[in-house]
Formats: C-alpha cells, sequence, structure tokens
C-alpha cells in the first residue's frame, strides 16, 4: 500500500512539535480587530479557471463504490446506479471536472475490465486489498459526469498498461467513425463518442505509479502523448482535449529536478508530443504518516494544520517560477490534482480506506487554498481537491443510505461565483494571529468580478478567538447592495455528522454600504463571502 511504502512526499512540512492537545477551543468574547481592504475593479487580472474547482473520485475505500455507485438494484434511490442524493449535492457545485479513476489505482486499471455485461472482478492492492468489481468503469463514471454535469479527467495507466492500452481507450471513448472499437462502445449503449476534457498522462510516476525517474518518466510522456488520440470531431478546435505530465509531489531538490527536465525538453519539443498542464501534488500533513486527529483536537493543532496549507504558496511560486523559465508564456498549467488535508484514519475504519473526518478546519484550510490558487489563476489552471466522497477532505460522507454534507462542501458552494470569473487585486494589511509559537495571517481575502459585472469579495479569519472589522473600500464601482453568507461553528473542530447535519452550515451575513464603502464582520473562524452589484 502506497500509505507505508511512500517516502514523506508530501510537503507542507512544518517544525512544530505535535503536542496533541485535544482541549476543544471555544470562541472567547475580545473586541474585534480591524481590518481594511482596498479593492480595485479597474485593475483586474487573469480568469479564475472554474477548473481549480475540480474533484477527484478514485477506486478507493468508499469514494465511489457506495458513495458514488450503489447499483441498479439497491434500495437506495438512484438512476441506473448512480445514487440520487450524492448526484443532487454535488450538481449545486457546478462541478468543472472529476478525475477518475486514480490516483495510484490509475496505474493498476485496465479499463477493459469494466465494460460490457461481464465484468471482471480484480482487487485493489493500493488501498486495502479489497475486492474490485468493476461494476463502476468507463459508461458508469461517464453517466454519473452526465448527471452532476461535469467533464472527464481520465487518467490512464502508465504504470502497468501500455501505450497501446491507454490509446484503445481512448479510441473506444472518443471515435466516432465505425471502428471496432466504436462499435463496441456502441453494442455497449454508447453510439455517440464520448468527450474527455483532460488526460492524465500517468499518476506519481514517481511513486506508487512506477518509481520512475524523471528521464524515464520523460520518455514514457513523449510515447503517450503522440499514441493516445482523442478523436471526437467536437474536440478538434477549441474544445481540444489537455494532456497532463505527471509533475511534482513536494518541494526540495528532487522535486525541482522533476519539474526541470519536464519543463526543459517542452520548451522546444518536437510536434510529434505535447502537454498542456503539468500537475502537482501537495496534500496538508505536518508529518508522514498522517497523525493528525480530523476531530476532537484543539487550537494548537488548528494552528499547526493552518500553518503547513499556508506552505501551497511557495510550492506554487518554487515550480512556478522553473515553469516560467522554460515557458514564459505560460501555456502549460500547473494542475494541483491532488490537494487537501490528510489526517489520521478514523478509529475504527479500514486503514487503506482514508477515511476522515471533515471540520470547519477545513472549511478554513479550503478557503485558503482556493484563495492561492486563485491569486496564481496565470499559472494554475486547474486544481483537483481529494477526494469528492467519504475519502480524505471529502465534500460528501454516505453511511449506506444516509448523506452528509461537509464544512468544505459548503467553502466550494460559496465559491462558485468564483468559476470563471475576472481576479480583481485587494490590497490589505493581513494582521496576525499568534497561537504559542505559531504566527499565521489573521485575515485572508479574494476578490473577483463576473460575467455579469457583480464583485465578489471572499474573507476568511483564521483567528479562531477574535472577530475582525472589515472596512473595505471598493475603488471603480458604485454600489448598490450587498449579500453574503458566513461559514462558522463554535468550535475550530465542529463537524457535521449523519444525526445533527446542520453544526456547519453558511448563514446570511449582513454587511453595510456606504457609497462604496463597505463595512462587515468577520466572525472568528469563519468564511465570509459577499457579493457587491
Ligand atoms: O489520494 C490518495 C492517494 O494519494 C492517491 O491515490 C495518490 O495519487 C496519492 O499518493
Amino acid at each position: 500500500m502506497p500509505l507505508v511504502q511512500r517516502v514523506s512526499p508530501v510537503v507542507h512540512l512544518v517544525l512544530v512539535g505535535l503536542a496533541l492537545a485535544s482541549v476543544a477551543s471555544t470562541t472567547l468574547a475580545r473586541a474585534a480587530e480591524k481590518v481594511e481592504l482596498s479593492v480595485d475593479t479597474s485593475k483586474t487580472g487573469a480568469k479564475i479557471d472554474r477548473n481549480i474547482f475540480g474533484q477527484f473520485a478514485e477506486h478507493l475505500g468508499h469514494g465511489v463504490y457506495d458513495g458514488i455507485w450503489v447499483g441498479p438494484d439497491s434500495t437506495i434511490p438512484n438512476t441506473r446506479g448512480i445514487r440520487n442524493d450524492v448526484v443532487a449535492a454535488l450538481m449545486a457545485l457546478k462541478i468543472p471536472n472529476v478525475r477518475w479513476p486514480g490516483g495510484c489505482f490509475a496505474d493498476e486499471y485496465h479499463w477493459r475490465n469494466g465494460i460490457g455485461p461481464q465484468r471482471v472482478a480484480t482487487l485493489n492492492p493500493n488501498w486495502g486489498g479489497v475486492i474490485e468489481p468493476n461494476a463502476f468503469g468507463t459508461h458508469e463514471f461517464m453517466d454519473f459526469l452526465r448527471q452532476v454535469g461535469s467533464e472527464a479527467y481520465v487518467s490512464i495507466n502508465v504504470g502497468s498498461g501500455t501505450p497501446r492500452e491507454a490509446a484503445e481507450w481512448l479510441e473506444y471513448m472518443t471515435a466516432a467513425e465505425p471502428t471496432t472499437l466504436a462499435k463496441e462502445r456502441t453494442a455497449n449503449g454508447h453510439p455517440d463518442p464520448y468527450e474527455v476534457g483532460e488526460l492524465g498522462i500517468g499518476n506519481e510516476s514517481w511513486a506508487c505509479g512506477g518509481n520512475m525517474t524523471p528521464d524515464y518518466y520523460l520518455s514514457q510522456l513523449k510515447i503517450y502523448s503522440r499514441f493516445v488520440r482523442n478523436f471526437n470531431l467536437a474536440q478538434q478546435g477549441k474544445k481540444q482535449m489537455l494532456k497532463i505530465a505527471v509533475g511534482p509531489g513536494g518541494d526540495g531538490p528532487e522535486w525541482t529536478e522533476w519539474t526541470e527536465t519536464i519543463m526543459k525538453a517542452y520548451q522546444h519539443h518536437e510536434w510529434s508530443w505535447d502537454i498542456n498542464g503539468l500537475s502537482m501534488h501537495s496534500y496538508t500533513v505536518v508529518s508522514w504518516p498522517p497523525l493528525f486527529a480530523s476531530v476532537g483536537f484543539g487550537e494548537t493543532e488548528y494552528t499547526q494544520i493552518l500553518k503547513a496549507t499556508l506552505g501551497m504558496e511557495d510550492l506554487i511560486n518554487e515550480h512556478s517560477s522553473i515553469m516560467d523559465k522554460y515557458d514564459p508564456q505560460k501555456r502549460v498549467a500547473l494542475i494541483v490534482d491532488e490537494w487537501g488535508a490528510w489526517y489520521a484514519p478514523l478509529p475504527g475504519t479500514n486503514p487503506g480506506f482514508l477515511v476522515q473526518q471533515n471540520s470547519l478546519r477545513d472549511a478554513i484550510l479550503a478557503a485558503l487554498n482556493l484563495n492561492i490558487f486563485a491569486r496564481h489563476a496565470d499559472r494554475v489552471r486547474g486544481a483537483n481537491i481529494a477526494q469528492m466522497v467519504n475519502v480524505l477532505q471529502a465534500m460528501i460522507m454516505t453511511d449506506k443510505e444516509k448523506m452528509v454534507l461537509t464544512p468544505t462542501y459548503y467553502v466550494f458552494k460559496m465559491y462558485v461565483p468564483f468559476q470563471d470569473a475576472t481576479f480583481v487585486p485587494v490590497a490589505f494589511d493581513a494582521g496576525t494571529y499568534t497561537q504559542g509559537n505559531i504566527k499565521l495571517p489573521r485575515v485572508d481575502a479574494i476578490a473577483a468580478k463576473d460575467t455579469t459585472g457583480k464583485v465578489w469579495v471572499a474573507m476568511t479569519n483564521l483567528d479562531p478567538n477574535q472577530a475582525v472589522e472589515v472596512e473595505a473600500n471598493l475603488a471603480g464601482i458604485t454600489a448598490k447592495s450587498a449579500t453574503g453568507e458566513t461559514l462558522t461553528a463554535p468550535k475550530v473542530d465542529s463537524v457535521n455528522t449523519f444525526e445533527a447535519p446542520n453544526t456547519v452550515v453558511p448563514k446570511p451575513v449582513s454587511a453595510k454600504l456606504q457609497g462604496s464603502k463597505l463595512t462587515l464582520k468577520l466572525e472568528p473562524k469563519s468564511v465570509t463571502v459577499i457579493s457587491v452589484e
């Protein structure tokens, strides 16, 4: 299992002691701090690509089976085997793309096992060694995407597959001409070619994807990029499938060497191969293997995790600057296609299933990362939180017929208006929130203008003890009204459960507008999104 074999691939290492004090932090009444924001809507930046709100669904634990797929004969309400409750909840997130089938699983996935009336039962050696029934295969994944209204980000098997196997999978999915494979797809119920928006050429090829050196991977990348074609006529122009190369998994010399190798080769690449993106994986853990509890922790662990997650900024800067050297026009996107908090498995669960709770801390962590991606919108044009249902930092948790939406779900919902909106710079002095020997910015904020001209401001108050009075100067607009929502809860480790699903849910927040001045109060440990018309 990669869980034990991996050599600290993850990143955001913070040198703090693991004092696992589990006293939950509650709000102390203190005077609110003041923060001034200056939002200049006349100085817009890059488009915040909606693909940074992508999701990841791996065949891992209950991520696919039970979480998405229950089968057509299930008593759980479903459409062609896919849970109706999960689909309805995900639709509200306007998910741009779903990365599938892995993760480490992808480099051992053989697509033929998952098509046709007779499915082959195999094993899932990466994740608990359980039976993989292959009941959820290509057609089921595409059906799920159609129901949710999203696009396919397919990771092909480079580790244990062949270029021919991957090329045939793409032909099976995308060919309109009556080739033998297209006819097989038709016989399996789908005459029209599918669209594949993004193609991941391997996954973590430096570890679970085959322990390749950068040069060895590069040689594979060239072959797969050349031969794995998308034949869908609708995707030959603007909607062209994006080819994503495996990229770094952290900071440090071995990772910069990886990015250097791929990007240097890209700079003068021959006509016969190409890439449109470089992936990056970066989980928030403080030590490896992950020891932090996902619930039942206090302010110390809250700040340790937030400090660790803010390392995403340095990591993006580090790898973007290498990319800038070889690709100043920013043709190749940096795609953070695995990110999120990775904690110790919940006691009593299969450790190979990566089950963890999702608390207010994770909501704040999600907002901070989305803000970082938005600030790097010119290079970061895709990201996939790990993972969508029941695994790691999930949007949704299920247990048989029950379903609960996590605090992270609500952040993704509140941030929907930022999808494809234009970045607007925000200037502010963040102030400092101090806990023990850790110092964090007290607040974080981003702003954007949507296509209707509405301005959106997202603000996070990291301080769990003190409210913040915000005075935002909105230069360049005459605002008429401001409305918004805030997400907070009594404790930093507050969670939603099947029994109490509404502990961490957004509530309306009042903001005052006077001319171009917006004032509002940010509750301690909260995420707030305001729209100004
Ligand atoms: O998301 C869980 C695992 O983390 C993925 O399978 C792998 O790519 C990464 O190591």
